[in-house]
């Protein structure tokens, strides 16, 4: 493993992609007639991601698995508690840091129809974050593009087209291109499939999986969904009320989650860690 270690077991360990500590998000909702109340949306939060591994975030509706994510971008500032991304503090950014950390840190989102300019083609989505962020111009601009729209599915000829033209699952495609467009350390996917039919939701997890795999990516993949996590995910957390009450790799919440919230989640859904019909398909054939 290349990239930066730390000792501090006296094992050379890559340096966390991502440390949080303690972090705590409290939301002042104002009332009608300045009535004020507080909603703790996440509560002192603590785990790390390694690079290549793909962590899910799991728990019902409203637990904070959204704000959570949304800390790590700094799209919200916690209330409590220390992030550190690629070894900094993610505090005090600003300006130039803020947009590099942004550029390293990406978040794909639920809905792709929002997530897209609608006036703007495929290739200028993908061209302006390649020109900014990795400067590429002429011909080396054009083989980027060329590649990225290859590796999430879509072929060349989608280049001058808008967003309006493409389904769901494609825009999803899209946005994962721009995504890894910047090279990003760490995707966050917010409950990427849940807008798309479920036929469509297995090609988009089989993308995923697939790309982690070529590509070495690091995922936090937030669903309430446990069997698409189960696709997906080495480890996971699970959240309740914005506390994150336990975090196990998976095989071990399949076989023994520790806490009784968890084992309820796991047992209403019985075919988590079972493949995705277009593997046992394949397998079958
Ligand atoms: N900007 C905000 N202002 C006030 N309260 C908020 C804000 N954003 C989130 N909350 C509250 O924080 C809590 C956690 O919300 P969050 O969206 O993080 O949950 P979630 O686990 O992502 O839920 P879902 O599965 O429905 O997406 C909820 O009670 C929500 O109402
Ligand atoms: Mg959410």
């Amino acid at each position: 493993m290349t990239g930066p270690v730390d000792r501090d077991e006296g094992v050379r360990r890559p340096i966390p992609v991502l440390e949080v500590r303690g972090v705590s998000k409290v939301f002042r909702s104002g009332g009608s007639f300045g009535a004020q109340h507080m909603v703790t949306a996440v509560k002192d939060a603590s785990f790390e991601i390694r690079p290549g591994e793909a962590f899910g975030l799991i728990g019902e509706s409203g637990s904070g698995k959204s704000t959570l994510g949304r800390l790590l971008l700094r799209l919200e500032e916690p209330t409590a508690g220390q992030i550190m991304f690629m070894g900094t503090d993610i505090a005090h950014l600003t300006g130039v840091q803020l947009r590099r950390l942004r550029a390293g840190m990406q978040m794909v989102f639920q809905d792709p129809f929002n997530a897209l300019n609608p006036s703007m083609t495929v290739r200028r989505a993908l061209a302006e974050p390649l020109k900014i962020h990795r400067k590429l111009r002429g011909a080396a601009l054009d083989a980027e593009i060329a590649r990225l729209l290859d590796i999430v599915g879509l072929s060349a000829s989608a280049q001058g087209r808008l967003p309006r033209e493409f389904s769901g699952g494609q825009r999803q495609r899209i946005c994962l291109a721009r995504a890894l467009a910047l090279q990003p350390k760490l995707i966050v996917l917010d409950e990427p499939t849940s807008a798309l039919d479920v036929s469509v939701q297995a090609q988009i997890i089989n993308l995923l999986v697939d790309l982690k795999q070529q590509l070495n990516l690091t995922y936090i993949f937030i669903s309430h969904d446990l069997s698409v996590i189960g696709q997906v995910c080495d480890r996971i957390g699970v959240m309740r009320r914005g506390e994150l009450l336990e975090i196990t790799s998976r095989d071990q919440f399949i076989v023994n989650p520790e806490t009784e919230y968890a084992r309820s989640l796991r047992d209403a859904v019985p075919e988590i860690g079972r493949p995705l019909p277009d593997f046992a398909a394949e397998k079958a054939a």
